[in-house]
């Protein structure tokens, strides 16, 4: 039996900006579980493409470095987080909104999502994990013991991407991140393979008009509910 199967897994999956990043994080912390955040997989792949100069079509160069490029997920000091590729910190670049649509380019790809496979699944190290992603559930832990679909109207995750933009301090343009945002639902969603939908078990959570604790709290009742805590 592989890990994916001993472990206990929590899958949050969602389009952009539903809020899913900042409430598996929060859902991880709480429980004192790992936390497995694949979109900056996606992400790191399409920056790796651009810093080795790759062209933006070259399928099986960035599938081989998703294979091979040494990824470290971390925190400094003052517990905000960080992200190392080949030691190099790339934090603000892997979140900026540019790599977010090139990671969406990529990510429709068969042989990248592939290469990244065992990576995601490596992830699940006891005491358990909480993933999060748009495939977590349908594709990459499909016997996950609870799965949720955390999801919101397309103006209310636009505003929140945008208020978490500024507060990083990158200037951004509400119209442009609506256009954004409802380019990559379409990209992500009718996509061949693994596209963004609710596994058929999961249960869906729409975040319109609730805040960022209540969902945290509405994860932990179900997980409670499951016995996977207390
Ligand atoms: O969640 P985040 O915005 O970081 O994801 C960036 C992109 O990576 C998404 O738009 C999606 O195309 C892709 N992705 C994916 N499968 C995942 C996680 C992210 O296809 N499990």
């Amino acid at each position: 039996m592989d890990a994916t199967q001993t472990v206990p897994v929590v899958t949050i999956d969602g389009p952009s900006g539903s809020g899913k990043g900042t409430v598996s994080r929060e859902v991880a912390r709480r429980v004192g579980w790992h936390l497995l955040d694949s979109g900056a997989l996606y992400r790191l792949v399409a920056l790796s493409g651009r810093l080795h100069g790759l062209a933006p079509d070259d399928t099986a160069g960035h599938a081989a470095l998703a294979r091979a490029m040494d990824v470290e997920f971390g925190t400094d000091a003052g517990g905000a987080e960080r992200i190392r590729l080949g030691g190099a910190d790339v934090t603000a670049d892997v979140r900026s909104e540019a790599t977010g649509q090139g990671a969406s380019r990529v990510a429709a790809w068969a042989p990248v999502r592939e290469a990244l496979v065992e990576r995601q699944r490596a992830f699940a190290r006891p005491p358990g994990l909480v993933a999060d992603g748009r495939d977590m559930g349908t594709v990459i832990f499909p016997a996950a013991r609870l799965k949720i679909y955390l999801t919101a109207t397309a103006e209310e995750r636009a505003l929140r991407r945008h208020k978490q933009l500024k507060e990083k301090g990158s200037g951004a343009n509400l119209a442009a991140l609506s256009r954004e945002i409802a380019e990559r639902d379409q990209r992500d969603s009718t996509r061949a393979v693994a596209p963004l939908k609710p596994a058929h078990d999961a249960r869906i959570v729409d975040s319109t008009g609730m805040s960022i604790a209540q969902v945290v709290e509405a994860v932990l009742a179900a997980g409670r509910a499951q016995g996977l805590w207390s």
